[in-house]
């Protein structure tokens, strides 16, 4: 009888946790984010054809957001796990979103484009927000995360000037695309290819010429 109740217990305890160690990825996740992988299909059309050629615009830094960083993250950062990387990937690419669209005049042809998936972005963080218990967001983040997290936040008038990049707009989406397919790979792979989209040298394959210089 106490070892029922305490196998019971236990059971209940896993059920307890097992949602935030066991699926970084919650499945109701993947239906959101294939529609934003939808809408990025376009992007060379809508980021690129339709600005100026070498158009960049103004970001922060931390909106720099590639797979390298990802690398270097995990492997310098204690404590990190991939929700952590999650949301920080939430934080940083509603920014940017948010930092295209505002330089898009009204009547520009790639502003319904990127409202849409500004959209569609919002749709997968709610879905994101819902799918884990909400302590999980008062979890305080490693301190390099926090600190890249606190620099997003910070007002654009107090920062330095140092901090700011000039980035094409396709450039950021091409990141933003690639990020997702890595940390959300659970979505992205494909059963019959092993592929690591987290691997850099994946994009590298004769696309060069996508792989825009930010500077
Ligand atoms: C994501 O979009 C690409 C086209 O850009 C497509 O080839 C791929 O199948 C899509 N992946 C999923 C899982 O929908
Ligand atoms: C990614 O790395 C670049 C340097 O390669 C850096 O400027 C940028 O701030 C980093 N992004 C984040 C989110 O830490």
């Amino acid at each position: 009888m106490v070892q029922l109740s305490t196998a019971v217990c236990l059971l209940g305890g896993l059920f307890l946790i097992a949602p935030v160690l066991m699926a970084p990825t919650h499945s109701s996740m993947c239906t959101p984010l294939r529609t934003i992988n939808d809408s990025l299909s376009h992007r060379r059309r809508y980021m690129k054809h339709n600005f100026p050629i070498e158009y960049t615009i103004k970001v922060h830094n931390r909106e720099i957001f590639r797979l390298s960083n990802i690398s270097r993250m995990k492997l310098r950062t204690e404590g990190l796990n991939d929700l952590v990387l999650q949301r920080l990937w939430f934080q940083v690419y509603q920014g940017v979103l948010k930092k295209i669209l505002w330089v898009l005049p009204t009547r520009h042809p790639s502003r319904p484009y990127t409202a849409e998936l500004e959209r569609r972005f919002k749709d997968a963080q709610a879905v994101f927000m819902q799918s884990h218990p909400a302590e999980v967001f008062q979890e305080d983040l490693p301190e390099k995360i926090q600190d890249i997290w606190d620099s997003l936040t910070e007002k654009p008038e107090n920062m330095p000037e140092s901090s700011w990049r000039f980035a094409t707009p396709k450039s950021l989406l091409d990141n933003l695309c690639r990020t997702m397919y890595c940390l959300f790979s659970e979505c992205f792979s494909n059963a019959d290819v092993q592929e690591d989209y987290c691997e850099v040298s994946h994009w590298r394959k004769g696309r060069k010429k996508d792989m825009q210089p930010e500077s």
